[in-house]
């Protein structure tokens, strides 16, 4: 029997049988007229669920590429960057800028919590030629969320610093309404909360970030934003080959949630979000983010002692075809991550928690088995 898994990742998440439909329409010629009609309509549609009126650049790259994107056009080499680091993405997105020259600013925060406005405050306070913050909204390896996003936001813009954030496993999965958050730079991409393929990441750009990227030479060619944007004002085209199917995908997709209503397709992932808190502390299991910064689109769960989080992956996707993740590095076989993203509907999440209660009850976790599906009904009652 081969049934599809149900991929409950941090990324990729599963994807709906019209948005796979729309992949798989013929081919058409990406600097003909049908492309550019589809295109205009995914970045129109694309501003409305970043809502923004800035620009929305999409790459044919995956989240990495949108955040390279921004590393190589943004900043002269040698000008100064604050990094709130807090897990193996804010790593990542520090490591990035460094390679394209810039000085950075760790702003190291303890794993499991979140940077505070406070923090960036006086590290801002501290340092006044720092010419722009990138924080990741919502920390995937740990599962935490920045909940003072819009806080830091205006921390940035009071010193004069552009704001870029990572959205990458977030953005239509929480809040995010960019424009009023003051982010100037903001990056998604397609397979996550957006539950399309993998293969295209978005970048929105503000006029302020236009500002600073019209100063230099962008350091990347296939990642000139310059061009991106010119192709985009001249054509409604894109200068390099696009994933043609993953563009028709995300189109799709992006209409799908706005039909949908984009405050109910965020508010379906926090309602599940509470189902899920509420059933694995209900089967005596502990998280490992700060309670104030829990992530609604990646629950991270503490294995319980004696069982291995491999075990307890595999007895998952062989037996029950339900697919988690488990840690990064020094977290790796200390947590397990669920994640909570795009199609979410109340099977997801009662398939998700029966199915981790039976397998952890199978490798003698001593918990009531039932418990955990008991505890998450109330708000599985509103979903
Ligand atoms: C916060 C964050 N940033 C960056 C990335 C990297 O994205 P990708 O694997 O699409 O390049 C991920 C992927 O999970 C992520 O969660």
């Amino acid at each position: 029997m081969s049934l599809p898994q149900l991929i409950m990742l941090p990324g990729p998440s599963n994807v709906p049988a019209r948005v796979y439909s729309a992949m798989c329409k013929p081919m058409i010629n990406h600097r003909g007229a049908e492309f550019h009609e589809m295109f205009e309509r995914m970045i129109t549609n694309g501003k409305k669920v970043f809502q923004t009126e800035g620009d929305l650049i999409a790459l044919t790259a995956s989240g990495t590429g949108g955040v390279e994107c921004a590393a190589s056009n943004l900043l002269l080499p040698g000008e100064k960057i604050l990094v709130p680091v807090c897990g193996t993405f804010g790593e990542r997105l520090a490591n990035n800028f460094r390679t394209f020259g810039a000085n950075v600013i760790e702003l190291k925060v303890e794993m499991g919590k979140a940077p505070t406005a406070e923090q960036v405050q006086e590290a801002l306070r501290r340092d006044r030629e720092i010419k722009a913050v990138a924080a990741i909204y919502n920390e995937t390896s740990t599962g935490t969320t920045v909940r003072e996003l819009p806080a830091i936001g205006a921390a940035a813009k009071a010193s004069g610093a552009l704001f870029v954030v990572d959205a990458i496993s977030v953005l239509g999965g929480d809040d995010l309404p960019v424009d009023k958050w003051g982010i100037d730079v903001c990056i998604t991409a397609s397979q996550k909360c957006l539950a399309t393929p993998p293969g295209v990441a978005l970048v929105s750009v503000s006029k302020d970030a236009w500002k600073m990227i019209e100063r230099g030479k962008p350091r990347s060619e296939y990642f000139n934003l310059l061009s991106y944007r010119k192709f985009w004002q001249d054509k409604k085209e894109t200068p390099f080959t696009p994933a043609v199917s993953t563009f028709f995908a995300l189109d799709e997709a992006l209409q799908m949630i706005l039909e949908y209503g984009l405050d109910a397709w965020i508010g379906r992932h926090k309602k599940a979000a509470s189902a899920y808190y509420a059933a694995f502390k209900g089967m005596g299991l502990t998280f490992f983010a700060d309670e104030r910064s829990r992530s609604n689109v990646v629950v991270a769960i503490n294995m319980p002692p004696k069982i291995s989080a491999k075990d307890l992956r595999d007895k998952l996707r062989k037996k029950y075809g339900v697919v988690v993740a488990g840690g990064f590095g020094a977290l790796k076989d200390s947590i397990f991550r669920v994640g909570n993203m795009g199609i979410v509907t109340p099977r997801e999440v009662v398939t998700t928690i029966s199915a981790t209660e039976a397998a952890l009850g199978e490798l003698g976790f001593p918990g009531t088995t039932g418990e955990g599906l008991r505890a998450a009904m109330p708000a599985l009652k509103g979903f």
